[in-house]
């Protein structure tokens, strides 16, 4: 079965010239009550994608191609609006342009995390609260064979979220919620510093374990143990759901 497969991928390639799979489409649906901004952001070594940034409105969807090996990040920006040409937005900005270009996210954000291999073993994918929450969502891979469940953040944490923790926009409503990394920046929060810096070293703490709590399925903190169990061999698609 594996060498019909091949050739017929041989096939495809002698009529393109070239000899890779094409990347694969990740969908993006905005099921919350209100617009929302996708951006995303590819990491070191990879291209960024056709479009890192745009506008999507309630119950709209919209897809993004990615190359057949991408590494990089989504993230949903809200509250925006355009003053006198001056773009920005109350949670996870890139820098006043609706395309965000190459530039990441202002903290809280909830991530949409992914390293798509489409000739590797298989991807993998997460739903991070690493950095902050700001927005619910949910990846699920399309197609596919292996674990290839799904990575979500369903609850609404900003309603949850411990008064140290929450990140106000300028009518003084909670609009995401930090991580202890993002607030306090120590390294034991963050992982980081020689003394903290591995798994053994860096257990949950009472923040991370609030995140956890809140969505089991996210990733609550840099070692958080979910790591590495969102896999998926060869998926044909993703969708990402914003209020899922
Ligand atoms: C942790 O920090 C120490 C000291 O800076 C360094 O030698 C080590 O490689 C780091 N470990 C990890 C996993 O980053
Ligand atoms: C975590 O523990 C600290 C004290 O160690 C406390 O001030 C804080 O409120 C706790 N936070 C949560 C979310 O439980």
């Amino acid at each position: 079965m594996a060498s019909i497969r091949v050739v017929a991928l041989c096939l495809v390639s002698f009529q393109f010239l070239v000899c890779v799979i094409e990347g694969i489409p990740i969908t993006i649906t905005n099921n919350c009550p209100y617009t929302v901004w996708p951006g995303s952001q590819a990491n070191q070594g990879s291209p960024q994608l056709s479009k890192t940034g745009f506008e999507l409105s309630s119950q709209k969807s919209d897809s993004v191609d990615v190359p057949a090996k991408w590494s990089g990040k989504f993230w949903a920006r809200t509250g925006c609006s355009n003053n006198n040409g001056m773009f920005s937005c109350a949670t996870a900005d890139c820098g006043n342009h609706v395309e965000c270009s190459g530039a990441g996210e202002a903290t809280p954000a909830s991530l949409m995390e992914f390293t798509v291999d489409t000739n590797g073993d298989h991807d993998t994918y997460d739903v991070s609260n690493v950095d902050g929450f700001n927005i619910p969502s949910s990846i699920t891979p399309q197609g596919g064979t292996g674990t290839c469940k799904v990575a979500s953040c369903p609850a609404n944490i900003n309603a949850a979220c411990p008064n140290d923790l929450q990140f106000k926009s300028s009518d003084g409503s909670v609009v995401g919620c930090k991580s202890a990394c993002v607030a306090y920046g120590k390294p034991k929060y963050c992982c980081s510093g020689p003394q903290h810096n591995t798994s053994q070293t860096c257990p949950p703490s009472n923040y991370s374990q609030f995140f956890s709590k809140q969505c089991p399925n996210a990733y609550s903190y840099a070692y958080d143990d979910n790591k590495g169990t969102f896999t998926c061999s060869k998926p044909t698609a993703y969708a990402i759901k914003l209020c899922p």
